[in-house]
């Protein structure tokens, strides 16, 4: 099939995993992995851009995730300084915006403030947007709603709730993807797929490219999506 014959998933959001086993494979530390699946993450970015996705969200660190040993966490947080200094003027020049979901108020004061402008300074008339999960989980995040939806005082449809999460300003994820082998959502965005088509693989996530997204999609554009309905 012809790449514009494809019906191209407006949202697609990606669980990440396997950077650890591809830098044990190569002998070396956890973070040259992260360091290699950050490089995959933006080429993905491209990518899903060039072929028509309006919202590509990335699982980069879930609220599990943050009990990993400090070393490793380090080295994310660094990897994080660097894409919201560096990476993200990619985005903009390209018209691209980052946003953010997850509970940021638990990771370092300066990561938090650079997220922050990075958000901040994304183009307002952006067309693409790239959304970091960061110390993200479906379930805090739907504890954090309920709460809100209590001190409303109000019942609430399901609508409500989901103008309640993190991910309000977005449409629900047509298509994950998790690369890496496991078969499980490991608390990502729980409500919000719902009725989202999945797609595994067992490529490690740093070798996740652009060959193997364009894969993913044409798979998805072969899916019947029925909704519930015949
Ligand atoms: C996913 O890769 C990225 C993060 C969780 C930050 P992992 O670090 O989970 O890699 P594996 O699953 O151990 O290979
Ligand atoms: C999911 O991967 C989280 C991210 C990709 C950020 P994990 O490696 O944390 O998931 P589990 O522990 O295998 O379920
Ligand atoms: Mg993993």
């Amino acid at each position: 099939m012809k790449a514009d014959n494809l019906n191209i998933p407006r949202h697609v959001a990606v669980i990440m995993d396997g950077n650890g086993r591809w830098a044990k494979k190569r002998l070396m530390p956890r973070t040259f992995g992260h360091n290699a699946g950050m490089n995959a993450m933006i080429a993905m970015a491209r990518k899903a851009k060039q072929m028509g996705v309006r919202y590509l969200t990335v699982y980069a660190l879930s609220t599990e995730n943050l009990s990993r040993p400090r070393e490793e966490l380090d080295g994310l947080y660094n990897l994080f300084r660097k894409y919201f200094t560096k990476n993200v003027k990619d985005l903009y020049a390209e018209g691209a915006a980052v946003r953010v979901i997850g509970d940021i108020t638990a990771l370092p004061e300066d990561v938090q403030k650079l997220i922050a402008e990075g958000v901040a300074n994304s183009p307002a008339d952006a067309q693409f947007f790239v959304i970091l999960a960061l110390n993200y989980g479906a379930r805090a995040e739907i504890t954090r709603a309920v709460n809100a939806a209590i001190s409303r005082g109000e019942r609430v449809e399901e609508g409500d709730v989901s103008a309640l999460l993190d991910t309000k300003d977005f449409p629900d994820p047509d298509l994950i993807i998790r690369t890496g082998g496991e078969l499980r959502l490991s608390n990502f965005l729980l409500w919000q797929a719902a009725y989202a088509e999945l797609y595994f693989t067992d490529v490690l996530f740093p070798d996740f490219d652009e060959k193997q997204f364009e894969k993913a999609i044409k798979d998805y554009s072969s899916r019947n999506r029925r909704f519930g309905k015949i």
